[in-house]
């Protein structure tokens, strides 16, 4: 996208710049409203099924998507504290993400250098590391700082046997892992491009956590991850859910290459039409984020304040399968007077939709997908063109990679 900012926008607070986005989502949502029409791409495209069934697509994903790429694993608040830890295993490389003693994070296979033994299992806070097998102990640098009965090691030298380092990098609240061993330096603002304002104007540095789930899927975690990208299925799968609050077909698509940023309209702004602007209520900032590959940040305004919603979806052990790590965070700005209770309930509600829609949906999909004709082509509208850049994108990944 071209940088059309001026340099006083570029000054905004991310309140300011929320606002401001939101005040444009609510013009070009009464707009489309009006028109009976949505964002969308030229035309039509199809896709093979191979994507979502293929194994050896899957092998190819594994590596150039969920091995390469930067992946997010937590976010800063989460391990607030020197001493801190988080584990993110989801895909499949069990990595120990700690908070080191000047403030930083660093990134390590969780894994004891001794015989390999699975280092951290219980994330508590603490300075020293001690593997339960022989209380190999470790500090937060990863250094190797005790060794019961050295004198039986005698040539292995403890400089040599510091944890093994995995690329991370902490930006504007999210902590982002390359799940590899190496310490190659992630260059997150290159990967987000113009993405990078957009999300970090989200301040996830000010947020808490109130509740995280795991969700199993049985589908593709591309099948799951493509039911938050088009409006098209609002009214037909959610008539009591979001098809009852929201448009039906209608969508404001902002792209930033991989990722991208949809608005999806809300009912009561059809009454704006052919009322002045300066009538129109303020419009919170409601968005649907994706995060190449496979983030959804979904930011809510409920009665209580805004709610962060979070669904990062991994594939499972074969194409069929997938899981989703789900979390609800809310601004530790809010009135600190008003309990969880509301997030709690949303976040519930939301699963509650996802699982017997949305992921309900997607495996049926996935099994009828494994018994189509050969010559069977999904299609994606020009409606749904989120679906349709994600695709063509991650294709190119997955080509680059095969081409390697
Ligand atoms: S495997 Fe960790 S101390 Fe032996
Ligand atoms: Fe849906």
């Amino acid at each position: 996208m071209m940088d059309t900012k001026s340099p006083l926008e570029k000054i905004l607070s991310p309140a300011e710049r929320r606002r401001s986005i939101a005040v444009d989502h609510q013009r070009r949502s009464v707009r489309l409203i009006r028109d009976g029409e949505t964002d969308r791409s030229d035309g039509p495209m199809t896709n093979d099924p191979a994507v979502y069934v293929d194994a050896d697509w899957a092998r190819v994903e594994r590596k150039a998507i969920f091995t390469e790429m930067p992946l997010l694993a937590g976010f800063g608040v989460d391990i607030p504290e020197a001493g801190d830890k988080l584990l993110f295993e989801a895909t499949g490389v069990p990595i120990l993400v700690v908070r080191a003693g000047d403030g930083r994070v660093n990134a390590f296979l969780n894994m004891c250098t001794h015989r390999a033994a699975k280092l951290v299992t219980e994330c508590t806070r603490s300075k020293k590391m001690t593997c339960r097998f022989h209380a190999w102990t470790f500090d937060l640098e990863g250094m190797l700082t005790g060794m019961p009965a050295k004198e039986s090691f005698a040539g292995i030298a403890k400089a040599d046997r510091g944890l093994i380092r995995v690329p991370v990098v902490e930006w504007a609240g999210m902590i982002f892992v390359k799940p590899r061993p190496g310490d190659d330096e992630i260059d997150i603002e290159a990967f987000l491009a113009d993405f990078a304002p957009e999300v970090a104007q989200l301040e996830f540095e000010r947020m808490r956590l109130v509740k995280a789930t795991r969700l199993e899927i049985d589908a593709n975690w591309k099948y799951a991850l493509d039911t938050y990208g088009e409006a098209y299925h609002f009214n037909s799968l959610h008539p009591s859910s979001i098809g009852s609050t929201h448009y039906t077909d209608r969508m404001c698509y902002d792209d930033f290459n991989p990722h991208h940023r949809i608005a999806y309209p809300y009912k009561h702004v059809g009454a704006y039409i052919g009322r002045s602007e300066s009538e129109w209520p303020d419009e919170p900032f409601n968005a649907v984020h994706l995060l190449f590959p496979n983030v959804i940040l979904n930011v809510w305004q409920i009665d209580a304040g805004p709610a962060y919603s979070i669904y990062r979806l991994f594939p499972g052990e074969t194409p069929d399968k997938a899981f989703a790590l789900t979390a609800t965070y809310r601004p530790d700005t809010a009135d600190p007077d008003v309990d969880d209770q509301p997030w709690i309930d949303l976040h519930d509600y939301i699963e509650e939709v996802v699982t017997t829609e949305d992921y309900s949906v997607s495996a049926d999909g996935q099994r009828n997908l494994a018994h189509a004709p050969a010559d069977f082509r999904v299609v994606y509208g020009s409606n749904e063109i989120a679906i349709q850049n994600f695709h063509r994108r991650l294709a190119a990944y997955i080509d680059a990679e095969r081409a390697r």
